[in-house]
Order: C-alpha cells, then sequence, then structure tokens
C-alpha cells in the first residue's frame, strides 16, 4: 500500500476479540458465535486476509484456545499472530496488549473488531487509502462511521461546528443531546501505529463503565494537533455490530437475503419461498435449479444446473451434479451425487455417500460411506453402510447391510446386476457377485458366487442362473 507521495507505507491489521461478549448471556465468546455457519470472528479475518497486509494480530483473552482454534482453521498460520489480553479491562487495553510487537512499526494500522463481521475488504481499502491521502500528508487516525436509523448502544461522532472531528462518545457516557446523534463510530480505524501507541498511554478509565477507551485516542491526537479524518460509509449494514442475539439474527437474515437475490440474479436460480430459505453464502448453485420451501443448505455445497430441491430438505457439504431431483424432507451430509440422480423423500446421505449418475435412493433408505453405482436402486427402507454396490443393481425394501459387530465396521461388496431380495440381512464382511439373486428375507453370511441364487437363514445357494438374462 502506498501513499499519494509514493512511499511505501506497510499495512498492519489489529483485530480484537478478547472481549466477554456478556450481552451474549452466553457460555460461548462472542466471536465464536457462528453467522452463516461460521464463527464471526472468521468473518472479520477473511476481510482482514484479503488486504494482504504484512500482518494480522489478533487480541484473545476469554476463550482465547478456542478462538485462535477457530482462526487457524481457516486462515494461514504464518499471516496471524495471536497477542493475550490477560484481563478485559476495554478495547483501549486491548490494543495496548500489542504493544511490544506494534508501538516502532513505521507502519499504518487498520483496527478491527472481531464482532462486526460484515464488513467488506473492499471498504477498508477504501478506508486505508483515504487515510493516506487525507490533506496530501495523511492522517494520524481515520475512523469509520455510519449513519444509523438507531444509534441505541453505539459510540456516537461528535463533530465541531465545522462539522470536523471532535470526539467519540459512548452510549453510556453520552448527554441526551449526543444520543440524539445518528452518526457512529464502526469500531473499525485506521492509524499511524506508532501515533496510536504514543496516545494509548494517555487514556484513562475515569468513565462510566471504568473500561480503558479506544474510542479516546481519536480525541487525544486531535489535541496533541494531529488530524483525524472521518470515513463516512453509506452501507449500514456492512458495519452493524453483534452485541445480542437479536442483532446476531438480523445480520443471518440480510446476510440471508443477500446470497439468496444474487443466486437469483446472478445465478439463475428459482425459490418458491425465499423468506423460508436458508442457503450459506459459500454454497454455489446452478442455473435454473429450483429450490422449494423450508430447505437448508449449508458449507460449501455444490448443486448443479436444472436440479430441484423439495420442501424440507438440509444439504450440507455436498456436491450434487446436474438434473438430480431431491424430494421432501433429506438429509444430505458430507456426500456425493452424480447427475440426474433421485433421492427421497425421507432420505439421509451422510458419511461420504456416494451416488453414481442415474441412480436412485427412496423413501427412509440411509447411506453411510456407501457408494452406489450407476443406474442402480435403493428405493425403499434400507440401511447400506460401508458397502459399495456395482450398476444396474436393485436393492429391495428393507435390505440392511449388517455393517457393525460391536466392536468394528465391515464392509459389503455388492456387485452390478444384483438383486438383492427384500428384507434381506447382508452380514457384513460379505461380497455379492455379480449377477447374483438373494431371496426375500435371507440372511447373508458368507460370500455369494457370481449369478447364485441363495435363500434362507443363514443364506444358501439353490441354483446358478444361465447365461442369458
Ligand atoms: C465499541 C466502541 C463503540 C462502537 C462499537 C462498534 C469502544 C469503547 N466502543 O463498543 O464506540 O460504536 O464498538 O461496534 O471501543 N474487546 C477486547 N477486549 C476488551 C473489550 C473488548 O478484545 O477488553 C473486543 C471485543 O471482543 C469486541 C470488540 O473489542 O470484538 C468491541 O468490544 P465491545 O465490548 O463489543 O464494544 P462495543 O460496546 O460494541
Ligand atoms: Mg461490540
Amino acid at each position: 500500500m502506498e501513499n499519494v507521495r509514493g512511499e511505501p507505507k506497510s499495512l498492519d491489521v489489529l483485530i480484537l476479540a478478547a472481549g466477554l461478549g456478556t450481552r451474549m448471556r452466553s457460555d460461548l465468546a462472542k466471536v465464536l458465535h457462528q453467522l452463516d455457519g461460521r464463527p464471526l470472528i472468521n468473518h472479520v479475518c477473511r476481510a482482514a486476509t484479503a488486504l494482504a497486509p504484512q500482518k494480522i494480530y489478533v487480541v484473545i483473552g476469554h476463550q482465547g484456545d478456542d478462538v485462535e482454534k477457530a482462526v487457524l482453521s481457516e486462515m494461514n498460520g504464518d499471516q496471524y499472530n495471536f497477542v493475550w489480553q490477560k484481563n478485559q479491562l476495554g478495547t483501549g487495553d486491548a490494543v495496548n496488549s500489542a504493544r511490544e510487537f506494534l508501538e516502532n512499526a513505521d507502519s499504518t494500522l487498520l483496527v478491527l473488531s472481531g464482532d462486526v463481521p460484515m464488513i467488506r475488504p473492499e471498504t477498508l481499502a477504501a478506508l486505508v487509502q483515504q487515510h493516506h491521502r487525507y490533506l496530501e500528508k495523511g492522517a494520524a487516525c481515520t475512523i469509520l462511521t455510519v449513519k444509523l436509523k438507531d444509534p441505541t448502544g453505539y459510540g456516537r461522532i461528535v463533530r465541531d461546528t465545522e462539522g470536523l472531528f471532535d470526539k467519540i462518545v459512548e452510549q453510556k457516557d453520552s448527554t441526551d443531546e449526543q444520543r440524539q446523534i445518528d452518526e457512529i463510530n464502526a469500531g473499525i480505524y485506521c492509524f499511524d501505529t506508532r501515533k496510536l501507541f504514543s496516545a494509548l498511554s494517555g487514556v484513562r478509565n475515569n468513565n462510566s463503565q471504568g473500561e480503558y477507551y479506544l474510542t479516546d485516542v481519536p480525541d487525544l491526537l486531535r489535541k496533541a494537533g494531529e488530524n483525524v479524518a472521518i470515513f463516512n460509509h453509506n452501507d449500514s449494514h456492512e458495519i452493524e455490530g453483534v452485541n445480542n442475539r437479536a442483532q446476531l439474527a438480523d445480520l443471518e437474515i440480510i446476510l440471508n437475503r443477500r446470497t439468496i437475490s444474487k443466486l437469483m440474479l446472478e445465478s439463475g436460480v428459482s425459490f418458491i419461498d425465499a423468506k423460508s430459505t436458508y442457503i450459506s453464502a459459500q454454497a454455489i448453485i446452478g442455473r435454473d435449479t429450483v429450490i422449494y420451501p423450508n430447505v437448508t443448505i449449508e458449507g460449501e455445497t455444490v448443486i448443479g444446473d436444472g436440479c430441484s430441491v423439495r420442501a424440507g430438505t438440509r444439504i450440507t457439504n455436498a456436491n450434487i451434479g446436474y438434473g438430480v431431483r431431491i424430494l421432501d424432507n433429506c438429509v444430505i451430509v458430507d456426500s456425493e451425487i452424480g447427475n440426474s440422480c433421485v433421492i427421497g423423500p425421507f432420505a439421509h446421505l451422510r458419511g461420504k455417500a456416494k451416488m453414481e449418475e442415474k441412480s436412485k435412493v427412496g423413501n427412509f433408505v440411509e447411506l453411510k460411506k456407501t457408494k452406489l453405482g450407476r443406474g442402480s436402486k435403493a428405493s425403499h427402507l434400507t440401511y447400506l453402510g460401508d458397502a459399495t454396490i456395482g450398476e444396474n443393481t436393485n436393492i429391495g425394501a428393507g435390505t440392511i447391510t449388517c455393517n457393525y459387530d460391536g466392536k468394528t465396521k465391515h464392509e459389503t461388496h455388492i456387485g452390478d446386476n444384483v438383486k438383492i431380495g427384500s428384507d434381506t440381512m447382508l452380514v457384513a464382511p460379505v461380497t455379492v457377485g455379480d449377477g447374483a439373486v438373494t431371496g426375500a428375507g435371507s440372511v447373508v453370511t458368507k460370500d455369494v458366487e457370481p449369478k447364485a441364487i441363495v435363500v434362507g437363514i443363514p443364506a444358501r445357494a439353490i441354483a446358478k442362473k444361465s447365461n442369458e438374462k
């Protein structure tokens, strides 16, 4: 990042994420609460990473180990440094925890709040740019602000008679008149790093909360004759903080609405009732796919063109081809479904289940870690676990792979063109050869030869099929 005179000015980022989040009334640290299926802090980290800064510091404290783990589950550890804040004495104290790493850095420091998750990298880049260009020389501090219809709870931006920055007043320390101000502090700032740490030494905790406020720093800088600038942004949703569960729920709705309208307008996906549908922002859905009411699509799910997903279905981290029909009330997790498959109603696929092209799984069928080959069918009331099933095989109603002996899981292998009779128990480990047939109610305890016909308990061969089909 270069300032206007072309001097290289490196960028560091500091994310505040040590707070308790008392207003969430939760045993879980606030920044670990999820928005769109990912911890709040990870949304902020993703925006920070997109700016390609020199270093990103995350101030951790309350449940700090878990916060660190959450960040590193998604972000590159080489770029991230975690700084402990021992006691949560306020946002100013949180920044101060990073003093030893930053106070002498000749950089611009972008300070972000771990509880303001919707912020976009483009907005941050514009903030940094204005900070560097302000009055040609750059500012000592630039504050991101926004006007809100209901500014309750936020720090208010007090401007002087010329409209320039005067100070930030926290809601709890504000006068009735100040509470009427609708321009709020987003909790996102750019600082000249050295000037920030020098001013921070002057921050006191003589306020209503007895905390060291970072929001006192701009005022101190201004009084020291430094330039303090305001970057007023127009998208208020981006700036909304999460301090309680009602705000979190609001953001969830906004994010979901954005995701769905993008899918409709840019990807050509139809929604019968967008309001009752939840779609992860990370999901990819193809053209002419129709999503019915009460569908939940989570994680990095991919759905191809021309599919339909009927009401009440949940799909999590699944990969689905084109022309797939998913009927009502299915649960599909960590699974792969080939083109033109039919699933449900009331089917459950999990644990890397794989359906090859044109295969079918019907009502009350569960597939776990099982591959169902091309054109094969398991239409009713069946459990297939740890199994591989070949092509054009029919699994009769009520079939169960008995894969667990109480200690270990065992595999079942079923070949191509097999007919498994209704209510067959396949006691694993067991293999059923190509073209074999099992009679209704058989309990298969031994491998079945190709083309053999087996019946009974335990199943025994009664015939072999002739060569014609
Ligand atoms: C803060 C600002 C307020 C602004 C609002 C925007 C202060 C004093 N107030 O208020 O002006 O309008 O954000 O969302 O800064 N944190 C720590 N250690 C602490 C305290 C907080 O790391 O000791 C972290 C929290 O985890 C959180 C962030 O700092 O991610 C903000 O803290 P929070 O308590 O939510 O401040 P607000 O009351 O929202
Ligand atoms: Mg907050």
